[in-house]
């Protein structure tokens, strides 16, 4: 069967899931200040009575004025943007496994750092270190996810980086219920090591991005992993010839053709010296961020970069930091834990339900029922809040996160790869995430505070963004099911480059 054909081969899955363990840990680092937080600052007593009390050679709990709680809950933003900046680069220099690698030392430093806290400056730079291993990741993982799928199964394979999200930010609300007393709250922040640690693990049994290996010229490894990819029985002869030829022009699809003709000849060496020409004109096949902004791929990384910011900007971390201490105004803080849990399962049941309809109903029209949906409980649950009605709060709370969820949560992080061709892929993930940890940051930081100067107000400052979003979409972004690279950058009048040659 042609590999064009397929939909989900086993294996692809498989490293699919594997790689996408990057993203639990993301999810965890986000979700798991919410539930302890009262624990780990001291306050209302959860500390006992003293909370410089030091147990095991550590201190219970931290003050933390609410500015650095929400400087410290949003400082691993800081070190995601940095890790995403500089993401592209190294995914780019050390291949996508070896990077997604890097990536774990920083999540697993960052653990430690985190469970033997002992001063607010720790805490702060443990959330840092993570931060940057999840902007690394952040890159790594989206890209790794789109370059070895399937063009029929590409969005369910993008969108399960964002179900792992999802599934750290329950894992670490539900963990919460049963960590948030001094000093259980050390292990619950230190269990984010361990995902890195299976994933380390579990890396010789993945293969490398066949695209990547492309674009390095390392054809028959990538034809090897191609085949891997697709299964021993398909025919990826033409899959693989479009990506040659997407990604070194006509010289490296003489390449590909010429060695699989030669069976009797030293394939490694008929590689390098047939595709030299397009490694010779001193193209590394990745454009660097300066000269994506100058290229003719430059309106479709504005383009990612916009969906990008307008997803954080729906302020979606609002209620994932916050909501155990905005809604606990509302219902007391015994009940908000469990309504905060209550919310992530809504986003699981609706990340999964977007998992199934992302490749039958599409991207575009997931992503405009979800903004429209997103803008319009955001006026809802400020209607709620200024006329006190609490049981309207929660509805709109839950139609809120079931709307995100359901397109503006995961297609940001999957439309890139299906938007730009791999050689502007890099510069272009990096800059459009590094602008989402950015707005995350900055969210994280305000929200707090306008909260208190607004109430729940703050979510007319949302809807407005969202509405904002819903005609962007509606006027600018195309549909990118079941439509390869080339016919999606055809529309939009770019041509893919040629000058490889
Ligand atoms: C997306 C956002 C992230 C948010 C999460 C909530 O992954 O990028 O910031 O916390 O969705 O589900």
């Amino acid at each position: 069967m042609d590999s064009r054909e397929l939909g989900f081969p086993k294996y692809m899955v498989y490293c699919g899931l594997v790689s996408a363990l990057t993203a639990l840990s993301c999810g965890y680092v986000i979700g798991s200040p919410n539930v302890p937080e009262n624990a780990i600052r001291g306050k209302n007593g959860d500390c006992g009575p003293d909370p410089y009390t030091i147990q095991g050679g550590f201190p219970n709990c931290f003050e933390f004025a609410d500015l650095l709680w929400g400087f410290a809950v949003g400082s691993f933003c800081l070190g995601a943007l940095a890790g995403g900046l500089i993401g592209g680069t190294v995914q780019n220099v050390y291949g996508r496994l070896r990077a997604m690698f890097i990536s774990n030392i920083f999540f697993i430093i960052g653990s430690l750092l985190l469970g033997f806290t002992y001063h607010q400056a720790q805490f702060i730079v443990g959330r840092i270190v993570i931060g940057f291993g999840c902007g690394l990741g952040g890159v790594i993982a989206p890209s790794y996810l789109g370059e070895i799928s399937t063009i029929k199964g590409r969005g369910t394979m993008g969108t399960m980086f964002q179900l792992l999200i999802v599934v750290g930010i329950l894992l670490s609300n539900l963990f919460g219920l049963g960590l948030s007393t001094p000093p259980k709250w050390r292990i619950l922040l230190a269990i984010n090591g361990i995902p890195p640690l299976i994933q380390t693990f579990l890396m010789p049994s993945i293969v490398e991005s066949p695209r990547f290996l492309v674009s390095k010229n390392r054809l028959e490894e990538a034809r090897a992993a191609l085949q891997k990819l697709r299964g021993p029985n398909s025919n990826i002869e033409h899959e693989f010839a479009d990506m040659v030829q997407l990604l070194l022009g006509s010289a490296g699809t003489r390449a590909a053709t010429t060695n699989q003709d030669s069976a009797f000849e030293d394939v490694s060496t008929k590689t390098d010296a047939a595709a030299e020409p397009a490694a010779r004109n001193g193209s590394p096949h990745s454009y660097s961020i300066v000269r994506l902004f100058t290229s003719e791929c430059r309106g479709l990384a504005v383009m990612g970069l916009m969906i990008h910011f307008l997803q954080q900007a729906s302020g979606i971390n609002g209620l994932i930091y916050y909501s155990t201490s905005f809604l606990g105004d509302v219902f007391g803080a015994g009940n908000s834990k469990y309504i905060t849990v209550g919310v992530s399962v809504c986003n699981l049941l609706s990340t999964l339900a977007s998992v199934f309809l992302i490749d039958r109903v599409g991207r575009r029209t997931l992503l405009l029922i979800s903004f429209a949906g997103v803008s319009l409980s955001s006026i809802l649950l400020v209607i709620g809040a200024y006329v006190d009605v609490g049981v309207l709060v929660v509805v709109s709370v839950f139609l809120y996160i079931a709307s995100f969820a359901i397109g503006l949560g995961p297609i940001p992080w999957l439309l890139l790869s299906e938007l730009l061709p791999t050689y502007a892929l890099s510069s272009a993930s990096s800059v459009a995430t590094s602008v989402n940890w950015g707005t995350n940051f900055v969210i994280g930081l305000v929200f707090p505070s306008l909260n208190q100067a607004l109430g729940n107000g703050t979510f007319i400052l949302f809807a407005a963004f969202t509405a904002l979003g819903f005609f962007y979409v509606f006027f600018f972004v195309p549909e990118t099911r079941a439509r390869s690279i080339e016919e999606i950058m055809a529309e939009k009048g770019v041509a893919p480059r040629t000058d490889f040659l």
